[in-house]
């Protein structure tokens, strides 16, 4: 394309044509077009944006290669790195992206703060001015002795710094403020983006450097900018929590140096951020008791079981068009289960409004939560609790039928140590190998015999079903 003519990219698959369009002929992805100006062609003989192109590069057989010793950093916070797979990988580029205000600056510079302790940290930031961070590093208790700010958003001059500053760590606060006078485009754009970022990854693949890249989130909650910058760096992280809520996890979307698997739960406190290493108590604290509509499950992040409490609220509609929400399940699957209960147990959700909610902010993306959404359901529709004292395990199948979860054990050791005295859990998961646990477990093959099987264990006036 000539240089300095219009054209619109595809934030998705960055698939480029010359007027805009509505739909991505390519992936599919709506409204994802966005106006760039073409870049000057780069000269013969330019050195190319790839990593590895040193130009003498020749195949070598598998047997030679060598095996790499990735050199870890600890960060501090053990939360963030078991996350990381172990510590923070020298040499490596880390993406952490969130909503705005849930406390990426926070986190980084109470993690600059470790980490100058042994290496050389430069912390750039395009967002804050330098009393700000300052007001904010005193109210983190950093001591920072070997830890450089610099407030600066022209990549040209960042890489002048990290020439003469050397540094062994790069903090770059945010990716999206960055910006090149080689491009043309405005900053936060897709090409200064994708090409500020690749620059900053040659430059820590060639010296070694760890960097630690803040991305901003998009109104659909994905990172801004192309989705290229994720196949980019080495690992993506996403800080997420309510923000009227003290507590956010950190997640791994991808991660070349570790499994993706694994989560870190901390508190926002004044003082910062701190590490939760009991998650399940703290998602427990002040949960209310002998309430309708409350069952508790115990979901698997990674191989980290958590307790979390689902809330259900069944009330008579008052439009003709019932209304349907949900917070932390996945909407498609309450509707599922809301049909599922329908058609098999014959109850009546049709004239209800229904909201669902898991305490605390925190998602529940395993179908091993379904029996304690559906029990929930239930005991709000007819107004009976679920006992307090217990929890229930199990996905839901279209018969009603409950099938086996992974993990059960980890699990059910997991309720145990928070107290729960009883278990709800598939039948098929105690036929190949039974559990000796001290606690009472209730194994059931279907939803209809979950509450059978509630009924008669419970005191009369807790839970029954309307079969
Ligand atoms: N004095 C304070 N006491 C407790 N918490 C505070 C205090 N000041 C700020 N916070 C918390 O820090 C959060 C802001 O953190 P931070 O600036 O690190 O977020 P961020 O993700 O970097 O935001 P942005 O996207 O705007 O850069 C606030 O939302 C608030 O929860
Ligand atoms: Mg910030």
């Amino acid at each position: 394309m000539k240089a300095g003519k219009t054209y619109y990219s595809c934030s998705e698959c960055g698939y480029r044509t010359a007027k805009w369009m509505g739909k991505c002929p390519t992936c599919g992805a709506w409204n994802t077009f966005t106006e760039e100006v073409a870049e000057p062609e780069p000269k013969a003989g330019a050195p190319a944006h790839a990593l590895f192109s040193s130009g003498d590069n020749h195949a070598v057989a598998y047997d030679k290669l060598e095996m790499p010793t990735y050199m870890r950093s600890k960060t501090g916070l053990g939360e963030l790195d078991r996350v990381l797979g172990g510590g923070l990988v020298h040499g490596s580029v880390v993406l952490l992206s969130g909503e705005p205000g849930i406390g990426k600056s926070t986190l980084l510079m109470q993690v600059s703060d470790v980490l100058c302790r042994s290496r050389k940290v430069l912390y750039v930031s395009g967002e804050e001015s330098g009393g700000q961070l300052k007001l904010r590093a005193e109210r983190l208790g950093v001591k920072g002795s070997n830890l450089y700010i610099l407030t600066e958003t022209n990549l040209d001059r960042v890489m002048r710094e990290v020439d003469a500053i050397q540094p062994e760590v790069l903090i770059v606060d945010s990716i999206q403020t960055l910006y090149s006078d080689r491009l043309t485009s405005a900053p936060g754009s897709i090409t200064q983006v994708r090409e500020n970022a690749l620059a900053l990854i040659n430059r820590a693949k060639g010296d070694g450097i760890s960097v630690l890249l803040v991305g901003h989130v998009n109104k659909e909650g994905g990172i801004a900018g192309p989705k290229v910058l994720e196949h980019m760096v080495d690992a993506v992280l996403y800080f997420e929590g309510e923000r009227q809520q003290a507590y956010r996890i950190i997640r791994a979307i991808k991660n070349r140096f570790g499994s993706t698997n694994e989560i870190g739960v901390f508190e926002m406190e004044e003082h910062g951020l701190r590490e939760v290493e009991n998650p399940s108590e703290l998602l427990l604290s002040g949960r209310p008791h002998g309430i309708s509509g409350n069952c508790a499950v115990c979901t698997l992040e990674g191989t980290r079981p958590l307790i979390a409490e689902v809330q259900a609220l069944v009330t008579q509609a008052p439009q003709p068009a019932p209304r349907r929400n949900s917070n932390g399940i996945d909407y498609n699957r309450m509707c599922l289960i809301l049909a599922v209960l329908e058609k098999r147990l014959g109850l009546r959700f049709s004239a209800n409004d229904v909201y669902l909610n898991v305490i605390g902010g925190l998602r529940l993306d395993e179908p091993a939560t379904d029996l304690a959404v559906a029990l929930a359901l239930i005991s709000s529709l007819t107004d009976r609790v679920v006992p307090d004292e217990l929890i229930a395990l199990g996905e839901l199948g279209l018969s009603g039928e409950l099938r086996a979860i992974s993990g059960l054990e980890n699990r059910v050791r997991e309720a145990m140590r928070l107290g729960f005295t009883r278990a709800v859990v598939p039948a098929r998961n105690l036929e190949k190998r039974k559990l000796d646990l001290p606690i009472e477990l209730l194994p059931v093959k279907s939803i209809y015999e979950a509450l059978r099987v509630l009924r008669k264990t419970d005191v009369p006036e807790k839970m029954e079903s309307d079969e």
